[in-house]
């Protein structure tokens, strides 16, 4: 299917991008931090957990840091074999079971009811179309992971774009037909300046998407209230003017990231539920 290829040709060429990606600035930090702040509240204090779409590894390695033994699945080629290196260089190999190169529509390497956890982070699922694609990524990711244990997922917001839209992408604003169709149907045909494909998600649809299979139990708000300013995040964070603002920022996301209205509004958000 065209937009999966473009999709993985696009993850392809760049793995050390996307390996910078969550650590490049505060802003984006947010994502990451807020990610693990979560995943150490709810996983099992050990276990064996599946990152699928975990690209060059950037979580598999906190947490094989931590002890767990992890699976990675990705469909990208070199994103592995970037991750490969990673895992070598951290001295990881013990930890990691298996990294594997394969989609997280069809997880049929795995049997039923394998993992203690299962991951499925930084907007992976944002990345499947069509929409009967996505329920069966949702169906897979559960249907690997043990019963009533956690599975966590976070894609891309709708209205996090959005909120950014104004001050990013005018030019895509520009183009009726794109704009009708990102901002009425979450569908952005030209995301990266047209090189791959991105569903954005509300809260709404998400929740819609795992009904039946996952238990909610929290929704988290990844960038949460600084979603529209990553410029002036970053400034707050290296602040010498405001000394204590940063740290006060971070109580208030913290504080306030779980708020539904702040879930959907943020670029990316998670779920994390228990297989039902
Ligand atoms: C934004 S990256 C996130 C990587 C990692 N989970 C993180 O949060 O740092 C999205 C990843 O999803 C992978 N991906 C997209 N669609 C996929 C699919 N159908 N099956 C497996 N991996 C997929 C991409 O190759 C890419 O590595």
């Amino acid at each position: 299917m065209k937009e999966e290829k473009l999709v993985k040709k696009l993850y392809d060429e760049n793995p050390k991008k996307e390996w910078d990606r969550l650590f490049k600035n505060p802003f984006h930090k947010l994502e990451f931090d807020t990610t693990m702040h979560f995943l150490l509240k709810y996983l099992p204090k050990k276990g064996l957990i599946l990152d699928a779409g975990g690209g060059p590894g950037r979580y598999t390695i906190e947490l094989a840091k931590r002890g767990y033994k992890i699976v990675l699945l990705d469909f990208s080629e070199k994103n592995i074999e970037f991750a490969k290196k990673k895992i070598n260089q951290n001295k990881l190999n013990k930890k990691i079971e298996n990294t594997i190169e394969g989609t997280i529509i069809n997880l049929f390497t795995f049997k039923n009811n394998t993992f203690d956890a299962v991951l499925c982070l930084g907007g992976a699922l944002s990345h499947v179309t069509p929409e009967k694609h996505r329920k069966k990524a949702v169906s897979e990711l559960t249907r690997v992971a043990k019963y009533n244990s956690k599975i966590f997922i976070s894609v891309m917001g709708k209205f996090g774009v959005l909120l950014n839209s104004v001050r990013r992408w005018p030019d895509e604003i520009n183009i009726n037909e794109h704009f009708h169709n990102l901002s009425v149907n979450g569908e952005d045909y030209m995301w990266h300046g047209g090189k791959a494909f991105a569903h954005f998600f509300t809260l709404e649809e998400l929740r819609n998407l795992v009904k039946g299979k996952i238990k909610i139990i929290e929704e988290i708000g990844l960038e949460g209230l600084a979603t529209p300013n990553e410029e002036e995040t970053n400034r707050l964070a290296k602040s010498k003017r405001y000394p204590n603002a940063w740290k006060n920022w971070l109580k208030t996301h913290y504080k306030l990231n779980t708020h539904p209205t702040i879930v959907d509004s943020s670029l990316h958000f998670m779920i994390i539920g228990r297989k039902k």
